[in-house]
């Protein structure tokens, strides 16, 4: 694949490696680390999953010309801008279906780089989002779905670089927790199962947005939430997650909670993180407290959050 692609090369060989860095905690409570996905290419930890997922795509396309490859996919924001990215540089035609609360300079980055946007309506909820891209890809198969929810090569790309990237950087730490934020679950299930392997005992705690929970009975709303993250509503549960149900813990971060967290990690540390990356900083900080100082909670922090964003908070 590499060789029959070059940008693809590229563009794999600049992902990941990503920094492990010390947080602030509380007081008394266990040591806290957070590796840092902004530093990956179009800057989020999503860049990780479009090239596993465009890594399957072109084997499934196979010998034919890129130029016949159309790519449909849905998205709360990062994995689009990944995918545009990667895609211009292929020379693949890429369509995303986004909410219509997605940032303008989301929406610009997409027009520049020739992407295709459907914006479905946000007061229907992100699975209106998914349901529209898989209702499209059923119409047309001349577009190739890659379906973040289901395509194994999320969790195993995750499993396979962040998770081990995690285990070289502890250095034989054991952690006593692993915190992650859940959109599709790939991340919290595929650094889980790498970190298992060398530590068998680490707790595994899945972060959604208060607005609506992982595995909520609610219907989908469209309330301000942080960013990437959420349960779909009506009951459905994230599959990826649903496979380790009994051993995941659930918390929850209001959007207004996760915005106050990137305020203030940035007044402690003066570094921008996106509200996914605050909201689990906040939980990893919640179970550090319960935990003593010769404990480490490791979690993620996803980007580095949107101009929009950081506007609203005073810049
Ligand atoms: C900012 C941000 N945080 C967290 C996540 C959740 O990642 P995952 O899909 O691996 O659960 C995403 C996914 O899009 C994201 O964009």
């Amino acid at each position: 694949m590499e060789d029959r692609h070059p940008a693809f090369r590229r563009f794999g060989a600049a992902l990941g490696d990503t920094r492990l860095i010390p947080l602030p905690g509380p007081d008394g409570g266990a040591r806290l680390l957070g590796k840092c996905e902004w530093e990956n290419p179009a800057g989020s930890i999503k860049d990780r999953v479009a090239y596993a997922l465009m890594g399957d795509a072109l084997q499934r396309h196979g010998d034919r010309p890129l130029a016949e490859l159309r790519v449909i996919e849905y998205s709360g924001g990062n994995l689009a801008r990944a995918l545009s990215l990667l895609c211009a540089d292929l020379g693949v035609t890429a369509r995303f279906v986004l909410s219509s609360a997605s940032p303008r300079s989301l929406l610009d980055v997409l027009a520049e780089r020739g992407a295709r946007v459907d914006l479905v309506d946000k007061e229907r909820g992100f699975l209106e989002v998914v349901g529209t891209a898989l209702r499209t890809a059923a119409e047309d198969d001349g577009w190739t779905l890659l379906y973040q929810h289901r395509n194994p090569a999320n969790v195993l790309l995750h499993e396979a670089t962040t998770g081990q990237e995690i285990i070289g950087q502890l250095g034989g730490t054991e952690p006593a927790a692993w915190v992650a934020s859940i959109g599709t679950g790939g991340t919290l299930v595929g650094v889980l199962r790498a970190l298992r392997t060398a530590f068998p005992d680490v707790r595994a705690v899945g972060v959604t947005p208060a607005e609506l929970p992982y595995g909520s009975t609610e219907p989908p709303n469209g309330r301000p939430k942080y960013a990437g993250s959420g349960g779909m509503g009506h009951g459905i549960r994230q599959p990826f997650v649903t496979l380790h149900d009994p051993e995941v813990e659930h918390h929850t971060v209001s959007y207004p909670q996760a915005l106050d967290g990137m305020a203030e990690f940035r007044r402690l540390t003066g570094i921008r993180i996106g509200s996914s990356a605050a909201a689990n900083w906040l939980t990893a900080c919640r179970i550090a407290a319960a935990l003593p100082p010769s404990h480490t909670v490791v979690t993620v922090l996803p980007d580095a959050g949107t101009p929009e964003e950081w506007e609203h908070l005073g810049g």
